[in-house]
């Protein structure tokens, strides 16, 4: 069951319009701006869809960046038992945009207000899955197809809906935009009933994309650039380095790929072709597994940045994503290299 919440310390507003079943408003205050949200849809994408600067990271309940106070109205929760929200929060009336909906026009207060404006407005389409390829024991590689073209940045994700499994799921891109409606991504089976639904899942098969989202996409800079991929963070580094590899003059990427074992690095032929091409100095790490044949790093990319690195690091844009861990290991020498947080641009897959 989605509990319903009413602020109890405020009474409901009488000078807002009159709710409908389908379509509340929201105000935020104090920005004293107003958005429509559709019938059980998450606050966080009407606000996004409006073009808002909406607070977010990961749309999926388990970063808590998206957190509101609920000052008057009614919501209702879409998953009370989102990570990142508590008892103590719903007693507070404090509540995950990414997790909830309105049931009656409602006036909020968005704690990070603002958040960073993000480019081009999501949008949920139907998708079918026109092709699943296996990359490594863990990893493959997917398509799915939409009638309007694929648009986002690189380094953006969308999420993925589909029968049978509660709530959504998201993925990063790991190609280019296109106006074929080709989405693709990269995806690690993990021990849970949505990776398992994708790897089952007959091509052929619609599911509903709703993107894009994220603000770990590529900027446009003169500066070197630095990227970093740990298991399936590879996708969003790929669609990133796919873009530099089409422009001109960019300079060398330094690019790090962690893995668990050498038979999880993937698409080596492609890293290798930006290599040869002095594109890019491609670094792996392996974690584990069998090293007999390995003759590279034995570990975890943060402990081989400074070293392998052609530059200090306060030099580089960066761009990075993968586990939890790996990303707070990462930004943790970033700032011990006072590289600036505006330069460090990361996902956390959780
Ligand atoms: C921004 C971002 C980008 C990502 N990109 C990639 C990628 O490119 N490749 C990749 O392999 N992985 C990626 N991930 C991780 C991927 O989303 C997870 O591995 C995947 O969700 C696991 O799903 P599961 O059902 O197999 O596992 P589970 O552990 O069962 O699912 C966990 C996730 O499912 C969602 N969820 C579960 N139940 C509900 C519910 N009732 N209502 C709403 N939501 C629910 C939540 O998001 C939760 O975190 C990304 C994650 C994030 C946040
Ligand atoms: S954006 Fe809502 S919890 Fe992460």
């Amino acid at each position: 069951m989605s509990p319903r919440h009413s602020p109890s310390a405020v009474k409901a507003s009488t000078s807002m319009s009159s709710s409908s079943p389908t379509v509340a408003r929201v105000l935020i205050d104090p920005a004293g701006l107003e958005f429509s949200v559709t019938e059980k849809e998450p606050l966080l994408r009407s606000g996004l869809r409006a073009g808002l600067p909406m607070p977010h990271d990961c749309c999926t309940g388990n970063c808590g960046t998206c957190k509101f106070q609920l000052l008057e109205g009614e919501v209702l929760q879409l998953w009370p038992e989102a990570p990142a929200q508590n008892a103590r929060d719903v007693a507070r009336g404090r509540f995950l945009a990414c997790q909830t909906t309105v049931t009656t026009d409602a006036r909020i207060k968005a704690l990070g207000w603002p958040g960073e404006l993000v480019p081009n407005r999501p949008a949920r389409m139907e998708a079918v899955l026109a092709e699943r390829r296996r990359l490594t024991k863990s990893l493959s590689h997917f398509r799915f197809r939409t009638e309007l073209p694929a648009v986002f940045l690189p380094g953006q994700f969308a999420l993925i809906a589909f029968s049978g499994v509660e709530g959504e799921r998201a993925f990063s891109m790991s190609n280019l935009p296109n106006a074929e409606g080709n989405w693709e991504f990269i995806i690690r089976r993990s021990n849970g009933p949505g990776t398992a639904a994708l790897f089952d899942m007959p091509v052929g098969r619609k599911v509903h994309i709703d993107g894009p989202f994220g603000k770990a996409f590529l900027r446009e800079t003169d500066r070197p650039v630095l990227c970093i991929a740990g298991g399936s963070g590879l996708a969003p580094i790929m669609s990133i380095m796919r873009r530099l590899a089409q422009s001109e003059g960019g300079g060398i990427i330094d690019l790090f790929i962690g893995a668990r074992s050498a038979d999880e690095l993937c698409l080596l032929d492609e890293i290798e072709s930006w290599r040869r091409a002095s594109l890019t100095k491609a670094n792996y790490v392996i974690s584990a597994g069998d090293r007999s044949d390995w003759g590279g790093d034995v570990g975890f990319v943060h402990q081989f940045l400074v070293s392998r690195c052609r530059r200090p690091l306060s030099d580089y844009e960066v761009y990075l994503a993968g586990p939890p861990p790996m990303i707070d290991a990462v930004t943790a020498v970033l700032r011990d290299h006072d590289v600036p947080a505006q330069d460090v641009h990361f996902d956390r897959f959780y």
